[in-house]
């Protein structure tokens, strides 16, 4: 695959400004340092409380019902996903954005587990700022991507000369690793590829409303 670098051409005969618009940010966070024991030991048990949890995207495997936590509740109380909210904390402001992210205003999250050959369709998050998913368990062996889809609608239509120039195409896998986490448009379409593996993967999903 050709990638075309964003640059500017000048020469006797014309100027060009290659101009690269609507480009997606996805970021791949390593996490360091972070309590998944914790998060697995209250993935579990939450499961144990609510063992029907809700269908949403998933074929087989559990997913949560949705929790809804706000900035001022997050200050002073301790829940389940607190691990995760205090390297949320510290990430969100130092994301490269102008003007950079305070903090978050509103968080809609959920836990997921997917066992042997369960996954999620294809899917997006409206109504929020930014999503992300953060992987508290992976098993190896081929526990299943995260497939993100191009959102340039203009693919669908076999425009091959695109295709071939920029990165991209019709879909990127990524291969989640244990204290991965992936931040991305709610816009940008997902799904799952089915954990082939004899173990539970787990991952922990969110919505961010930002200020
Ligand atoms: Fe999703």
């Amino acid at each position: 695959m050709i990638v075309v670098q964003n640059h500017d051409i000048e020469n006797e005969n014309c100027n060009i400004s290659h101009q690269m618009l609507f480009q997606t940010p996805v970021f791949e966070i390593e996490i360091k340092d972070i309590d998944n024991k914790k998060l697995l030991e209250n993935v579990y048990k939450l499961k144990k409380i609510d063992p029907d949890g809700c269908q949403r995207s998933n074929y087989g495997g559990w997913h949560s019902s949705l929790f809804t936590i706000t900035k001022e509740q997050d200050q002073d109380s301790i829940h389940l996903f607190t691990p995760l909210f205090e390297k949320l904390q510290y990430i969100l402001p130092i994301l490269p954005f102008e003007p950079t992210i305070v903090s978050f205003q509103k968080c809609v999250i959920w836990a997921n587990i997917n066992n042997k050959n369960s996954f999620n369709d294809r899917h997006n998050h409206p109504g929020c700022d930014l999503s992300g998913v953060y992987y508290v368990k992976v098993p190896s062996g081929n526990a299943g991507s995260i497939t993100f889809y191009d959102p340039r609608q203009a693919l669908s239509y076999s425009d091959h000369f695109v295709k071939t120039r920029y990165v991209g195409g019709e879909r990127i896998a990524r291969f989640p690793i244990e204290g991965n986490m992936y931040l991305f448009p709610p816009s940008l379409e997902h799904s799952v590829m089915p954990n082939e593996t004899d173990e539970d993967r787990i991952s922990i999903s969110f919505n961010l409303s930002l200020e």
